[in-house]
């Protein structure tokens, strides 16, 4: 067995593992990654892509962000549709804030760019990752790539998203969860269409949620609630324009360019979390620790919310001994994460349609989403959250 070390190890190289290494190398913290995917896997993956403001800010503070800036696409609000009519959200004006819509893979080729040309450890297709001795102050990572590694670390970093190896690694009888599973999800596409709304679109129709969003100039993202475990094969692309068009249907005309759907998929929606995030010298960042349903945008943010207090947590350590930001990580990061859930939640109760709601039940939405429209102090709560409230 390869047996080395380092100060922080971490599992996965997605955007919490990922800009934890590069916040660290920042520190000239040493860091190794352990991916268990291919680059090209980890690269080409569609997700989510809206950044909150303060996201995009770190990004670029912390010398990643350029191409970002030259590439995304800065939104100054969002429009809300029901009843045949958009009503537009103006961020901006309210908040002075906005977000960039910039796909989270670009965010990771960007981070992965990033970490190579340090120089230091990144290790994709690593098989069988495991961790020993979690709950010591001398953990390690196991793993396999043609013959078997360990590496002794300070502290690991679990960043390994919901279904790694990380949380499971957590003695049971020491975590409580809170899961909440909705009964709809989401079938998200990309599609060669020019996008033709300069902003989000969030609709809410009797027939139930839609939303347009952008990747480029030419790519358009959409997404439609669906049933949970419904086969994407059952959706042909007519039905899905068409289903887009009668979701999107306003008294203005307007409705998102068709275009050759080039990625289709369905995603459960689902709300989870764990408390506390931290065991012994093992720390969960990111959707190891958290899942947010995508309505609110919240869940890149939040991985980046969390490695933000990790990487300043470990930099006081190292430079001033100090244990203080380590040892209460978890609380810090929670207060944003139920924040972040609270707003996640409402976000889609309002947008969705329950599969055992009642036409009373779709008044009380419009209802809400008329209040919202019309009052300032709604739009500007609303606002407040999307946009990302202030990182501490
Ligand atoms: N060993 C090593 N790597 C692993 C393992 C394992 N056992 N299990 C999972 N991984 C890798 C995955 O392949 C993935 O690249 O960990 C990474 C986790 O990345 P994400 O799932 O993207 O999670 P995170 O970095 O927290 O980012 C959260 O990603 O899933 C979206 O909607 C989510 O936008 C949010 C963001
Ligand atoms: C996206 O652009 O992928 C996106 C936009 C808004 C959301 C979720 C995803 O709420």
């Amino acid at each position: 067995m390869a047996a080395s070390r380092t100060q922080v190890g971490i599992i996965g190289a997605g955007p919490a593992g990922l800009l934890l290494a590069h916040l660290l190398h920042r520190e000239d913290i040493d860091s190794v990654i352990v991916e268990r995917r291919s680059e090209e896997y980890v690269v080409e993956r569609v997700r989510a892509g809206v950044l909150e403001q303060g996201t995009a800010d770190l990004m670029i503070e912390a010398g990643v962000g350029e191409r970002m800036r030259r590439e995304g696409l800065r939104h100054g609000g969002i429009w809300l549709a029901f009843s045949g009519r958009r009503h537009y959200i103006d961020f901006e004006a309210l908040t002075g804030r906005a977000i960039t819509v910039y796909g989270q893979n670009e965010v990771v080729k960007d981070l992965i760019a990033s970490r190579i040309s340090t120089g230091r450890p990144l290790h994709f297709e690593a098989e069988d990752v495991a961790i020993t001795d979690a709950g010591t102050d001398r953990p390690s990572i196991r793993y396999c790539n043609g013959e078997e590694y360990e590496i002794v670390c300070d502290f690991i970093a679990g960043c390994d998203g919901f279904h790694g190896v990380c949380r499971p690694s957590i003695p049971a009888t020491y975590l409580r969860t809170y899961d909440r599973e909705y009964p709809f999800g989401w079938l998200g596409i990309l599609a060669h269409a020019a996008p033709n709304s300069s902003e989000l679109v969030y609709a809410l129709h009797e027939r139930g949620f839609a939303s347009f969003s952008t990747r480029s100039p030419s790519v358009t993202r959409l997404y439609l609630q669906c049933e949970p475990d419904e086969a994407i094969d059952s959706w042909t692309d007519d039905r899905i324009w068409e289903e887009f068009e009668t979701r999107f249907e306003c008294a203005d005309g307007w409705r998102p360019n068709r275009g050759e759907i080039f990625q289709k998929g369905i995603t459960p929606m689902r709300s989870f979390v764990t408390e506390p995030m931290q065991y012994g010298n093992l720390f969960l960042a990111g959707d190891a620790a958290h899942i947010v349903p995508a309505t609110g945008a919240k869940g890149l943010n939040l991985a980046v919310a969390d490695v933000r207090n990790l990487s300043r947590a470990f930099a006081a350590f190292y430079r001033q001994g100090r244990r203080d930001l380590l040892n209460t990580y978890s609380d810090r990061c929670l207060r944003r994460v139920w924040g972040a859930q609270r707003f996640s939640w409402w976000m889609t109760s309002m947008l969705h349609r329950s599969p055992d709601g009642s036409e009373f039940d779709y008044r009380r939405q419009i209802a809400e989403l008329e209040y919202v429209v019309s009052s300032r102090a709604a739009m500007t709560s609303l606002a407040e959250n999307y946009v990302g409230l202030p990182l501490d």
